[in-house]
């Protein structure tokens, strides 16, 4: 019946292949070895032959880099490549072939549960730093599996429900990470997402695993799902899914498809064929192991993660200084996430030790809290009585595992209360106060000026406490910035009034307004806006220049000093705000992130970094004719030090990308006069009306504007049905006019 390679392997053996053989492992036949599967995203979690058969249980020990939400905060693409490079090698080391992450999902709410597990809320920053990690642990060899492939973006009743969303916002703000990493890592595998998008499960979306991520974007690698993902199998493969994990026992699900002939028999070879490329492409893999080399990267990564969000000159503390650490996390620190990317670190060093190794004045701790959450008074006493010993009293707060985690979402913002009480509490007794915040997603920060310094420590990975220690005293100069904005409350945030939906649906009501887009767009206040981040020096940007590199296309070289006495990176970002057009059905955020770079520099160093914008980043989608648009107009690129902190401006004149949609059966006349086909005839019918009805008043005008044409074919003015299907007609692409 065909005459596939494969069919010589029974069909009945081919249709158990696409489906794992445990939770951790592919199938074997003559010709295929068994692949192993780890997560994840920021360390190797392999329980190797011994796993239990959940895949919950503790597993071998390995180096804990940075969750994505700390690295996503170090804004260092080829850091991201380093921690890729060494997340390969551990891989190699363990015997495990393809790694599961990186996660790319959009942080469409600060209340998402698995946000730590993401690294951005803009497309741009996830892409960019995704497809880094991608290229470093495929050097390596071993495969990476970019994921959840799409519109993950809750842990609530992630299983079922279904995200409602609008192809714009698919296209501009959920796909894009996904594309690039596609298109300019390609990645050898990728997984599949729980939910549905508009009604169809993620796993079975013919139009998302075929039409757009193989055809239009040249994937070329194995789709497998997420753990428990597959609904129907058959329908599942028929959509382009080749791997099912892990593994159900549904090989007759997939038998009676191919009977039913729901299922081409071609499917299932294109499916067991990945398997054979992914095991080929992995075959000989070039990591080598080396656990002090990794945890040193995740020691690097962890340093540029850390981002000093406000600073009185408290920070970096004095040498000899006399501190007070409030705070169990300083001792007890949490430095990644609760689900399946938790990793067992080969070691960890907490804020507390490190404080002790690094600083040379007396360092005194109290707890103040537990991470239990419940009231303790003494511990809060304890260290309100102690602050008058010290010079600075430097107070660990933030999320602890159970408030955060794979699985389910947030219900708030804000810190315990306990933890708000004991920040008050402290303040009170006069002593300088530095908060250092332990959180995996964002937290409220309605006390921030409370503080003289404030410094966001994420989820570091195992050598978060020493970075953290590093920071406090000056060791290393901070330079993270937020990949994510910390808004006043809440109820400020675009999908407040949407997350996380019900009765199986959420509707993602804000569209294309995610983060920035939404704040910077509708002049919300910000408690920190996104790309914020301080330093112990200051940069100055001193010149940009932009010249042409294409249609469409520009360089922008800007060049910045440290005008400070200390070595430090700054990030140049690079914003692309549309021309101003007036309200109407296509509007646009203010301004869209398209470049960044970072660059480290001496004291009084002058240095520069390009960045090219190219014609996509100054495109929308247009829904309706289903591509991307570039209007004509005066473009503005900002390069600033956050989206709130725009430092220089230049114009750029954009000749539009010469494309017109042709005009439908139902435009209107006003549609018909913009129309270069239609705006003649427009123009001659109206020099053709009586000179009374030429000048008819504007409200009137625009009444006739928001006409359909089709609609003047029955008000007796000679406009016959057969005319406008004509003129139509002619409108379209490759008609004859
Ligand atoms: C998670 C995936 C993970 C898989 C295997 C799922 O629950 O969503 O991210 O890779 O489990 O542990």
């Amino acid at each position: 019946m065909t005459t596939s390679p494969l069919s010589p392997v029974p069909l009945e053996s081919r249709a158990a292949l696409v489906s794992g053989a445990t939770t951790w492992t592919t199938g074997e036949a003559p010709g295929l070895r068994a692949l192993h599967l780890a997560d994840g995203p920021h360390g190797i979690r392999s329980q190797g032959a011994e796993g239990d058969s959940l895949g919950i249980g503790n597993s071998r020990p390995a180096v804990c880099f940075p969750p994505a939400v700390g690295l996503g905060a170090t804004w260092n693409p080829a850091l991201a490549r380093r921690v890729g490079e060494a997340l390969g090698d551990e891989a190699a080391g363990l015997g495990v072939d393809v790694i599961l992450g990186p996660g790319l999902n959009i942080k469409r709410s600060p209340l998402g549960g698995r946000n730590f597990e993401y690294l951005s809320e803009d497309p741009h920053v996830s892409g960019v730093l995704a497809a880094e990690l991608v290229r470093g642990i495929q050097s390596r060899g071993v495969a990476a599996t970019p994921k959840h492939f799409a519109v993950n973006n809750q842990e609530t009743d992630r299983m079922r429900v279904s995200a409602t969303v609008s192809e714009r916002a698919l296209r501009e703000i959920y796909l894009p990470a996904f594309e690039y990493v596609v298109r300019q890592a390609h990645p050898w595998a990728l997984m599949s997402a729980y939910n549905r998008i508009n009604g169809v499960f993620a796993s079975e979306h013919p139009w998302l695993l075929t039409d757009l991520l193989r055809g239009e974007w040249g994937f070329d690698g194995l789709v497998m799902s997420d753990w428990g993902a597959v609904d129907d199998p058959g329908a599942a493969l028929a959509a382009g899914l080749d791997l099912e994990m892990p593994p159900s026992g549904r090989t007759d699900r997939v038998l009676a498809a191919l009977g039913a002939g729901t299922l081409p028999e071609a499917a299932l070879d294109a499916a067991v064929g990945r398997l054979h490329t992914l095991a080929d492409r992995t075959a000989a893999p070039r990591g080598r192991r080396d656990v002090a080399e990794a945890e040193a990267v995740a020691l690097l990564a962890a340093r540029e993660a850390i981002t000093l969000l406000h600073n009185d000159g408290t920070l970096p503390l004095a040498p000899t200084s006399r501190l007070l650490v409030v705070g169990e996390f300083a001792r007890t620190p949490r430095f990644q996430g609760g689900g399946s990317s938790r990793v067992n670190p080969t070691r960890v060093m907490s804020a507390l030790d490190a404080l002790r190794d690094l600083h040379d004045g007396a360092v005194e701790f109290e707890a103040g809290f537990t991470l239990r959450g419940d009231a303790d008074d003494s511990l809060a006493d304890a260290a309100v009585s102690r602050a008058g010993e010290s010079d600075v009293v430097v107070l660990f707060l933030g999320l602890a595992d159970n408030a955060e985690s794979e699985g389910f979402d947030r219900t708030t913002l804000a810190l315990p209360s306990e933890q708000i009480d004991l920040l008050h509490r402290l303040s009170g007794t006069g002593r300088p106060l530095v908060v250092v915040l332990s959180n995996g997603g964002v937290v409220e920060v309605p006390w921030r000026d409370t503080a003289n310094a404030l410094v966001e420590g994420w989820l570091l990975g195992q050598a978060g406490g020493r970075a953290l220690a590093e920071v406090l005293t000056g060791a290393t100069n901070p330079s993270g910035r937020l990949a994510e904005t910390i808004p006043v409350r809440l109820e400020d945030t675009p999908s407040f009034a949407t997350f996380p939906g019900r009765d199986g649906e959420v509707i993602y009501g804000e569209d294309i307004y995610v983060g920035y887009r939404s704040y910077d767009t509708f002049a919300r206040e910000v408690a920190y806006p996104f790309g914020h981040g301080l330093s112990y020096t200051t940069f100055a940007y001193e010149e940009a220049a932009v010249s042409s590199s294409g249609e469409n296309a520009w360089r922008v070289r800007v060049t910045v000093r440290n005008t400070g006495d200390r070595a430090g990176s700054e990030v140049v970002q690079l914003y692309v705000a549309p021309p101003a057009t007036a309200p109407g059905p296509v509007t646009r955020p203010a301004h869209e992130l398209r470049g960044f770079a970072k660059i480290l520099l001496a004291p009084g160093e002058t240095g520069a970094v390009t960045i090219d914008i190219g014609p996509r980043d100054l495109a929308f989608w247009n829904a309706r004719a289903s591509r991307w648009q570039i209007d004509p107009g005066t473009y503005v690129l900002e390069v600033g030090a956050s989206s709130r902190d725009i430092r220089l401006r230049m114009d750029v004149r954009s000749p539009g990308d010469g494309q017109v949609d042709p005009l439908r059966l139902d435009s209107t006349l006003g549609e018909w006069a913009q129309h270069p086909v239609t705006a003649p005839m427009v123009r001659a019918m109206r020099d053709g009306l009586p000179a009374e009805l030429q000048d008819t008043a504007p409200e009137l005008a625009a009444m006739a504007q928001a006409t359909p044409v089709m609609k003047l074919t029955t008000w007796g003015l000679g406009v016959t049905e057969e005319m406008v299907r004509d003129v139509v007609a002619r409108t379209i692409p490759g008609s004859s006019e």
